[in-house]
């Protein structure tokens, strides 16, 4: 597997986080709510230390809904605010301000204490490349369009985006690479769509898709696909599927890239239903 891992594009990524996050009262890391634990990157909590936090487990509607409940325990037990998201239908981003609030009471009741009354909270973004920090801004501030960026890093312009819920955001998210130095993780990030880089085939990539759906529910592809359920080793269920589907070359091989192509797509988009990848039990 080719890891593409930039250690030294890490540092000074992590060292701007760290100038950005003098100037927030709290960050919103993003994830994918499909792989809650490979989508995050474990040098975060480093930096963060104890800045009061929310995890959104964004994606949510891709995801399994009992999975969900199980990971936003897990992360609540862990001590942070949790919001299940779907940023591209506007969802879950109402309660954004009271769940901030929740995080943020202890830090509040020291700042009146003090005499400090300023309601406003300051927000950062934080996340991986493709998990809809990008969405969730342009949602928030109701700006369209634009993509805000994923170089990782911050873009040090450090515009405020004032929105209608008294938060006030920094315009860019903070964006982290991924880690993947174990295969597991790598795999999980190439099958949501996290990683465009090539680290398999897009054949061997379906293939694992295969397994883990096999794993996660044998039913999945015998219900979308219509193949049998006897079928139990994954290249004999790919060549199935694409005999269903056509996807046949001249001579009658089968087309792998193409069938490939048409499971991890539809996966993405959830027309093989919601699942997710990563159970929390092994959180
Ligand atoms: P980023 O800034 O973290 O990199 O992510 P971005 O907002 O660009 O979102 C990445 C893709 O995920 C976008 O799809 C976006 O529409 C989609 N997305 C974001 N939030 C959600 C969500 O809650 N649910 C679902 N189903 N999709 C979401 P895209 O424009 O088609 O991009 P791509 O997938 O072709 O890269």
């Amino acid at each position: 597997m080719n890891i593409n891992w930039y250690p030294g594009h890490m540092k000074v990524t992590m060292e701007q986080l760290q100038s950005s996050l003098r100037l927030v009262d709290i960050v919103m890391e993003v994830i994918d709510a499909r792989i809650p634990k490979s989508s995050r990157n474990p040098n975060l909590d480093d930096i963060l230390q104890d800045k009061p936090r929310i995890v959104a487990l964004n994606k949510s509607d891709l995801a399994d809904p009992d999975e969900n409940n199980r990971w936003r325990s897990h992360y609540e037990s862990l001590g942070y605010g949790v919001l299940m998201m779907d940023a591209l239908h506007n969802r879950g981003l109402g309660d954004l301000k009271s769940k901030s609030e929740e995080v943020l009471e202890a830090k509040r009741a020291r700042d009146a204490s003090r005499g400090i009354l300023d309601t406003t909270i300051k927000m950062m973004i934080v996340g991986i490349p493709n998990v809809g920090k990008s969405t969730i801004i342009n949602t928030i501030s109701k700006r369209s369009g634009a993509k805000v960026g994923n170089l990782p890093g911050v873009t040090r312009t450090n515009q405020w985006i004032k929105t209608n819920k008294g938060i006030e955001l920094l315009d860019t998210p903070g964006v982290l690479w991924p880690k993947f130095e174990d295969r597991e993780v790598g795999i999980n990030l190439a099958i949501t769509g996290a990683i465009t880089d090539r680290i398999l085939d897009v054949e061997d990539l379906a293939f694992e898709l295969i397994k883990k759906l096999q794993r996660i529910d044998p039913a999945i592809l015998p219900n979308r696909y219509g193949i049998s359920e006897e079928i139990e080793e994954p290249l004999q269920m790919m060549e199935e599927i694409a005999q269903r589907r056509g996807a046949i070359l001249k001579r009658g091989e089968i087309d792998y890239f193409k069938i490939a192509n048409v499971l991890l797509g539809e996966f993405r988009k959830g027309t093989l239903g919601r699942i997710t990848l990563e159970e929390a039990r092994d959180a």
